[in-house]
C-alpha cells in the first residue's frame, strides 16, 4: 500500500478551525479527511495521540517569492528549500507569485514557474500572476490563465524601472478580473514619488541602509491604497492590497469598506511585529530589513493588530523573499537603492501570530486559524478543500504544541538564509506534527517529506461569497 493510502488516526486533540473549537478523534484515508467523531475506533496504520495538543488546519501562505530572479541574484530559497521551511512552520500550502518580465509572453513565466516548483516543491503550492505588459498576449492570456488555475493577478504601482504598470492597464486586468471571476492583487505604494525621493537622498550623499525606509513614506502607500481602490470602484471589481504596512493605508481601507468597496487587505508579521526601533543596527546591518514596503513607526503595529480585529484585514502571509546578508544585501554596500529588496519569514509566520497574537490576547485561537489558513483559502480559490478540517477536505493538519517554547534562530531554521529578522526571539508554541494530504512530513522537528512530493494546485475563481 502506498504511504498516501495508508489511514492515520488522530485521537484526543482539541480542534481548532475558524469557526469552531471542539475535542475529536480525526479519522484520514487517502489524503482526505474521512472521519470527525467522539472516540473513533477505526483501524489506522498510524495513530497520533494529540492530547494536550491543538489540531489545526495547515497553515496557507499566498504570499511568496521562491527562486525569484533580482537583477543577476536570485532569492534564496527555491521551491524545495523554501517548502520545507514552510512545513516546519505549519504551513502546508502555498501560492508563490510568477512574474512576467516585461516584453514576453504572460504563457511563459508561467511555464518558467511551474518548471521551478515541480520535482521540487515538499508542500502544494499555486500560483498568482505578476502582469507587467499587456502588449505581449494580451486580455487573451489572462484568460489562459485562468483556464490553467491562475485565478489571481497581481500589479504594481512601484518600482518603475520593472514592475511597474500605468492606470490603464490597471483598469484593464480589473475589468477582466470582474468579469471572468478573477482577483487583482495591488502593491501598492507610489511608484513615481518614491523614486523621487531616491534621488534626492542619493544626491545628498544619504546612502545607508535607513533611507531606503525614509524613501518610502506611509504616505505613500496611503495614496497608492486610496488610488487603486478608486480605480477598482470604477471598474467594479474587488481588489485586495498586499503586505499592507501602515495604519494610513488601514485608514483608506477603513474608509473604502464602510463606503462599501469591496476591499481585502493583507498584512504580515514584520508589521505585526518589527518597527522602525529596530533599524538601530550597527554599520551595514540594518539591510536586512531592507523591504517594500518598509517597516514604520512603532504606533503603526497596534493600529494594524486592531484592523485585524475588526475584520478590516483578512489575511497574514509572508512576503517570503529572502537574500543572505553576506554577498546579497552587500549589493548596496554604497547605495541603499541597490540593496536586494525582500526578507525571509515563510517559516515563522505561525509561530510569530500565535505567540504575540494569541499568546499576546490580542486575537483568538480561531483568528489565528481564519487569519493564517480560512480567508486565505477562501479568498484565493481553495476554499473547502483547504484552510479548515472538515470530511472530504483535503488532510493538511497541524498538531501543535501550545507550550512548547523555542528561540528563533537563523542556525536553527530550515530557511536558505544567512540571517533571521528575530534572531533571539522566545517563541511559545510550535509545531509538533505537519501532515499534507495524509503524510506526515514534520514529525517532531524532523523532516519525514520527499522533495517534489507537493502538487500544484489548480485555484477556483473568485466570488464575493466566498
Ligand atoms: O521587498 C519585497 N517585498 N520584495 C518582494 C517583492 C514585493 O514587493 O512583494
Ligand atoms: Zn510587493
Ligand atoms: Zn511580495
Amino acid at each position: 500500500m502506498a504511504w498516501l493510502e495508508m489511514p492515520l488516526l488522530i485521537k484526543n486533540g482539541r480542534v481548532i478551525t475558524a469557526e469552531k473549537d471542539f475535542y475529536a478523534d480525526i479519522y484520514i484515508e487517502k489524503e482526505i479527511i474521512a472521519a470527525i467523531g467522539d472516540k473513533l475506533d477505526f483501524t489506522a496504520d498510524k495513530i497520533i495521540d494529540a492530547a494536550g495538543k491543538y489540531v489545526i488546519p495547515g497553515g496557507i501562505d499566498v504570499h511568496t517569492h521562491l527562486d525569484m530572479p533580482y537583477g543577476k541574484i536570485k532569492s534564496s530559497d527555491d521551491f524545495e528549500s523554501g517548502t520545507i521551511a514552510a512545513a516546519f512552520g505549519g504551513t502546508t500550502s502555498i501560492i508563490d507569485y510568477a512574474t512576467q518580465t516585461r516584453g514576453t509572453r504572460i504563457e511563459s513565466a508561467l511555464e518558467q514557474w511551474h518548471k521551478k516548483a515541480e520535482g521540487k516543491a515538499c508542500v502544494d503550492y499555486g500560483f498568482h500572476m505578476i502582469v507587467t505588459d499587456l502588449s505581449t498576449g494580451g486580455i487573451d492570456s489572462l484568460d489562459t490563465m485562468l483556464n490553467e488555475g491562475v485565478t489571481s493577478f497581481k500589479l504594481f504601482t512601484a518600482y518603475p524601472n520593472s514592475l511597474m504598470v500605468d492606470d490603464e492597464t490597471i483598469l484593464q486586468v480589473l475589468r477582466f478580473s470582474k468579469e471572468k471571476g478573477a482577483l487583482v492583487c495591488v502593491h501598492a505604494e507610489d511608484g513615481i514619488k518614491i523614486e523621487e525621493l531616491i534621488k534626492r537622498n542619493l544626491a545628498e550623499g544619504k546612502k545607508e541602509p535607513i533611507y531606503h525606509t525614509l524613501s518610502r513614506p506611509a504616505v505613500t502607500e496611503a495614496n497608492a491604497v486610496e488610488h487603486v481602490i478608486n480605480l477598482s470602484q470604477k471598474a467594479g471589481a474587488p481588489v485586495y492590497i498586499v503586505h499592507l504596512s501602515s495604519d494610513a493605508g488601514l485608514q483608506k481601507i477603513i474608509e473604502a469598506r464602510n463606503r462599501g468597496a469591496h476591499v481585502y487587505a493583507e498584512t504580515c508579521p514584520q508589521y505585526l511585529s518589527l518597527s522602525l526601533e529596530d533599524m538601530n543596527k550597527p554599520g551595514f546591518e540594518n539591510a536586512k530589513y531592507v523591504f517594500t514596503p518598509p517597516l514604520r513607526e512603532k504606533f503603526n503595529l497596534e493600529k494594524l493588530w486592531g484592523g485585524i480585529r475588526n475584520n478590516f484585514i483578512q489575511t497574514i502571509a509572508t512576503d517570503h523573499c529572502p537574500f543572505n546578508f553576506k554577498n546579497e544585501k552587500e549589493l548596496g554596500l554604497n547605495d541603499f537603492s541597490k540593496i536586494p529588496n525582500g526578507a525571509p519569514g515563510i517559516e515563522t509566520r505561525m509561530h510569530l501570530i500565535y505567540d504575540k497574537g494569541v499568546n499576546s490576547g490580542k486575537i483568538s485561537l480561531n483568528k489565528w486559524i481564519d487569519l493564517t489558513s480560512t480567508s486565505p483559502a477562501k479568498i484565493f480559490g481553495l476554499y473547502p478543500r483547504k484552510g479548515t478540517i472538515a470530511l472530504g477536505s483535503d488532510a493538511d493538519i497541524v498538531i501543535w504544541d501550545p507550550e512548547k517554547e523555542f528561540v528563533i534562530s537563523a542556525e536553527t531554521d530550515h530557511m536558505n538564509v544567512d540571517y533571521s529578522l528575530y534572531e533571539g526571539e522566545k517563541i511559545i508554541g510550535n509545531a509538533e506534527a505537519v501532515i499534507s494530504r495524509g503524510e506526515i512530513i514534520i514529525d517532531k522537528n524532523r523532516f519525514t517529506g520527499r522533495k517534489g512530493r507537493g502538487i500544484y494546485l489548480r485555484r477556483d475563481r473568485f466570488s464575493l461569497d466566498s
